[in-house]
Order: C-alpha cells, then structure tokens, then sequence
C-alpha cells in the first residue's frame, strides 16, 4: 500500500540558513558584483591603452582583459562554489542532508513507483542505453547526474528550486513560471496530445494539466529517479498522465502522434552531434502542424563580454555544451530535421533577473523562445 503522506524532505532550521545565505550570496553576485565586474573590465581596457574610443570586438578580446580582473574572478569563483556548497557541502549540501533522511524517503518512493508501475502511468526501461554525454556530464555540478541514485530526482528538484523568472507560480508547481511563459508563446490551437521533451520531475507536466485537463499528456526523460518522483508529485497533485524512462533520440511513439511537445533547459545539455537525431525523433512523432516549443538561453548579439561570460560559465559550472550550444545554427538544423517553420524570439520574461540596474551594463543573459512548427 502506497502511503498518502507528501513526499517530503525535513529541513532543518541550519540547512534552510545556510540555503538562504547561499541564495543571497548567489543574489550578491547577479546583482552588484556582476556591474562592478562589468566596470572593472572596462577600467581594465582602458589601462592597457588600447582603446582609441573602441570596446573589444570578440570573445577572444574581452578574455585577455578579464584574465586580468579580479572582480570578474570573483564572479566565477563564487558561481563555481556556491552552487558546488549548494548540492555538496559536507553539512548542508543536498546530497548530504538528503541522504540522513534517505532511510525514510527511498522506500516511501520505491512503494509510489511501485504502485505507478502497476497502474501503467509509470513505465521504466532498466535495458535503456544512456548515450555518453548523460552518463558521463554530472551537470551543473549535479554530482554523479540524475540517473544513480533513488534520490536523484529529488536532489534536483530541491535544487532547480531558484528563483530567476518574473514571479512564481501561485499553485506551485512551476517553481520559476517558465513553463507558463512558454505556453503564452502556443499559436492557438487544439493541443489534445502534449510531450513534455525531458520531464524530469514532470513540474511542465503538471503545469499544463492544471489548464487543460482534458488532454493526454507523456512525460517522457532517461532518468528513472526522476520519473519516479514525476509519479509521485502527479499523484500528489491528483493529476494522471503518463511517464515513461526513453531516449528521446529513439522514442516508441507512432509517428505523427503529438500536437505538441515543449521543452525547458534542454538543448544547452545535449551533445551537439546528437541534436540532428534528436530533432528529426520529435519531427517524426509530431503530427504535420504539430508545435515543437520551448527556451534557451542565448548569446547577447554585439555584447562579446556577455558572450565570454557566457562561454565560462559552461566551463565554470559544468555545462560543456553550452558554448558549443550559443554557437549553433539552430534554423539550420530545425529546417534539415524535416520542419517547415523556424521562429526563434526574444522571451523577455526571463530577463527580468538579469538586467542590470545601470543601463550602461549589458544584460547577463539573455533567452529567446524556440517555435517550430512540422
Ligand atoms: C536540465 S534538465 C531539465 C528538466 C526539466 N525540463 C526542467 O525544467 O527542470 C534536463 C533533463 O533532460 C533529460 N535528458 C537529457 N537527455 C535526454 C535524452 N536523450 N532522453 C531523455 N531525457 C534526456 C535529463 O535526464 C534531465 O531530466
């Protein structure tokens, strides 16, 4: 029998304080330490004499100055520690705290995955093959990924939980309001049969469920840990929908089965060379006219100091494909894997975080929407 008590990690006061000091510490370092950073490096570049009126034109550029500014050192070192304490200090850490709870949480999810396995919501696939940049990535300092462990699901949910996005969402399922921001890029439409492209814990999916329970919706990742608890939080919510551990590279769906398939943070932590296969596998079950949809973060066009940012920041916190990521001509590729309307915009809704208060400082990120239709 599957309990009916919420999944739940006890969190000590000691772990929410030091949580919400590294939140503030993270907050430290988007805000001000980023525009103090920006104006030590145009100092910089004035002092090598070299300007003549002029900024620097490349990514290669702004790196000879940067190696020579400690504000913009300071920046990395405290992205690279504060999300490494984040999931692995040797007290607070998620891992670690988890893990004293791990007698308690891993069999109360073994028994709801059980229990979703039965009634068919749930399907795992232990003969699924992981290619080499899953297996081998622990990413964004996720140590030992999303696929080892029973509560490797729940790691990466408690850790995705930053906020950076305009607002929250007020049912709390979609910790940032991404997944609510995408669908207001949705051409109207009937949206009956709807993929969600890398569930993880299945937040996308309980998201649309709540504004349109009528439809059928798949929540399919590699990750059983994570499917497990995309059961659990469903179940939780009282929401059915179908989860299933597949490649989405190789996915067992008939073809032209979906109207719809989105996605959220996904094609910066896929190898390029298998993003061709992985689109033309979404363009094979999307049915003609069907939307492909979802966020990536991009290049600044004009700004290469917000691009070498960029480019460390995949080195810095264990995201390798991210540069190669920004680099790749994604009309191109769309267009080759069979789809026949490439819009790629702006989604200003998640530049809020990431503007400076000094409009003489570039924006730190910058996301656009990816809408492609078959
Ligand atoms: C950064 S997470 C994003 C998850 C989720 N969309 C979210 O908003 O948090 C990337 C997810 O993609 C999954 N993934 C990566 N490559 C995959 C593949 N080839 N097939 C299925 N899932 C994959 C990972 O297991 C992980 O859950």
């Amino acid at each position: 029998m599957a309990t009916n008590q919420p999944l739940r990690f006890d969190s000590t006061r000691e772990f929410r304080a030091f949580h919400d000091f590294l939140h503030a510490a993270r907050g430290y370092r988007l805000a001000s330490l980023y525009e103090d950073a920006y104006r030590a490096y145009q100092r910089a570049y004035a002092a090598m004499g070299r300007t003549n009126g002029k900024t620097p034109r490349t990514i290669a550029e702004v790196n000879e100055v940067i190696d020579r500014v400690p504000d913009v050192q300071l920046y990395f070192w405290m992205m690279r520690h504060v999300q490494r304490f984040k999931y692995s200090h040797a007290d607070w850490g998620i891992l670690e705290a988890i893990n004293t709870q791990a007698d308690r949480l891993v069999p109360q999810l073994e028994r709801l995955a059980e229990e979703g396995l039965r009634s068919g919501e749930l399907q795992l696939n232990p003969a699924v093959r992981y290619p080499d940049y899953f297996a081998l990535v622990d990413f964004h300092q996720h140590p030992g990924g999303l696929s080892r462990r029973p509560l490797d699901g729940m790691v990466y949910e408690m850790g995705r939980a930053v906020r950076f996005a305009r607002g929250t969402d007020p049912r709390g399922t979609d910790s940032n309001n991404l997944y609510r921001f995408i669908f207001r890029y949705l051409p109207p439409g009937r949206y009956h049969r709807v993929l969600d492209w890398g569930t993880s814990f299945g937040a996308g999916v309980r998201t649309w469920l709540q504004d349109h329970p009528e439809s059928e919706v798949y929540g399919v990742d590699l990750a059983a840990p994570c499917l497990k608890l995309a059961y659990a939080r469903g179940r939780e919510a009282g929401i059915k929908a179908q989860w299933s551990q597949q490649d989405l590279e190789h996915l067992d769906f008939a073809d032209d089965f979906f109207d719809l398939s989105f996605f959220v943070f996904m094609l910066h932590e896929l190898a390029p060379g298998h993003m061709p296969a992985l689109f033309r596998e979404v363009h094979r079950v999307l049915k003609p006219g069907g939307v492909f949809i979802g966020m990536e973060l991009v290049y600044l066009e004009d700004s290469p100091f917000q691009q070498a940012l960029q480019d460390a920041e995949g080195w810095i916190n264990n995201e390798p494909f991210m540069p190669a990521c920004f680099k790749t001509d994604f009309d191109k590729i769309f267009r080759q894997a069979g789809f026949s309307k490439v819009e790629i915009m702006r989604f200003d809704e998640m530049a809020d975080g990431a503007t400076p208060s000094d409009p003489g400082v570039p924006p730190r990120q910058t996301w656009n929407i990816f809408r492609i239709t078959k």
